[in-house]
């Protein structure tokens, strides 16, 4: 079992290891003061994991209550966010008391903007139950809810208490979803370890706590430099300016791993074209996406992608800040100005056979 400090506003520790979710309740004991814990799950993360998640915060000596949402990207709505505020409060949650987020991106994203929300504050553990959520969005604090006008608009800087994530969980997802999440590990290997990109090669299922930790570990001083996002922190958006923009293309159809996957070998041919990095960085790039059935190009054109990344409510004023590979394991960050993005969507389209 791994354990990872998370030294931000909050420090908490995240937990890697297989089977450790029956160690949940204890864990939580020394943190939470209260005696109720809200389980926030979906259908699915619910009928698989909610009995094993319910016995061990029961054994610990906590009261359980139980809020689940349809899954996918719909259920991230301030809809929701408000139910389950009055969901909260007609259970009458304390400030001691915790929510567990027991899900992926879209469970842990609007649980954590819930507690932060919820009487100014409350304990989160977060349960992530995807191989993305377990590398990225558990981690960091970064909460959100989608607004009509566009997704993750409205949310909070908002730190768990806790992460506990069982690789057992991990192991077991079905290949497409495993995959999504190998899009961000490979994303942390092309910006910062080499040795991620040498383990994801020794075998992703073999290796799995390890680059789970590894992952963990830089997400973790990235984000402890750099907490609140002015600066650092847009290293973690390696291929993410392509990928937000296929993303929206698609109507959403093309996932959000699958986008990122396709949006760092745009990035990393770009780069090597315009000689800003060694040679070789795409050929890997695009066979490590491969390998796990990624795609390494999309369909929609240079011109309709910078029109999307230009349209982008987030982005700064007088540029983009984009994220460019410049040798094995490193990555930097260059700030461009609007009339050179096409260059680089054009420059990284054309897919190496
Ligand atoms: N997912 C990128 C970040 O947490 O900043």
């Amino acid at each position: 079992m791994e354990r990872i400090r998370v030294a931000t506003s909050r420090e908490y520790d995240v937990v890697i290891g297989g089977g450790i979710l029956s160690q949940l309740g204890e864990l939580m004991k020394p943190l939470i003061k209260g005696r109720t814990c809200a389980i926030l799950a979906d259908d699915t993360t619910s009928s698989l994991f909610g009995e094993a998640v319910r016995a061990s915060v029961s054994s610990a000596g906590f009261k359980t209550v139980e809020y689940i949402i349809p899954h996918g990207e719909e259920s991230k709505s301030a809809e929701n966010f408000i139910a389950i505020l009055n969901f909260l409060a007609e259970n009458k949650l304390t400030r001691s008391d915790c929510i567990v987020a027991l899900g992926g991106g879209v469970v842990g994203d609007l649980s954590g903007f819930v507690a932060s929300s919820f009487l100014r504050g409350i304990p989160f553990v977060q349960v992530p139950t995807t191989l993305l959520a377990a590398v990225d969005s558990s981690v960091g604090g970064k909460t959100a809810i989608n607004l009509s006008a566009g997704k993750n608009l409205a949310g909070a800087f908002y730190q768990p208490c806790l992460c506990l994530c069982d690789t057992d969980i991990i192991k077991n997802l079905p290949e497409d979803i495993f995959a999504d999440g190998m899009a961000e590990v490979i994303k942390y290997g092309a910006i910062k370890s080499v040795r991620v990109l040498e383990l994801i090669k020794l075998g992703a299922y073999e290796n799995l706590e390890e680059i789970i930790a590894e992952c963990v570990r830089i997400k973790r001083d990235v984000v402890s430099e750099d907490e609140f996002d002015t600066g650092l922190r847009q290293l973690l958006n390696f291929g993410h300016t392509p990928a937000h923009a296929i993303e929206k293309l698609s109507g959403f159809e093309i996932s959000h791993g699958k986008a990122v996957a396709a949006g760092m070998c745009i990035m990393a041919r770009a780069a090597e074209n315009m000689g800003l990095c060694d040679k070789g960085i795409a050929a890997e790039t695009e066979e490590l996406c491969r390998a796990f059935g990624l795609p390494t190009s999309c369909v929609f054109s240079p011109e309709a992608m910078v029109e999307v990344a230009m349209s982008d409510k987030k982005r700064g004023a007088g540029g983009i800040t984009l994220v460019v590979p410049k040798t094995r394991g490193e990555s930097v960050l260059r700030k461009v100005p609007d009339c050179e993005i096409i260059e680089f969507f054009a420059s990284g389209a054309e897919e190496r056979k």
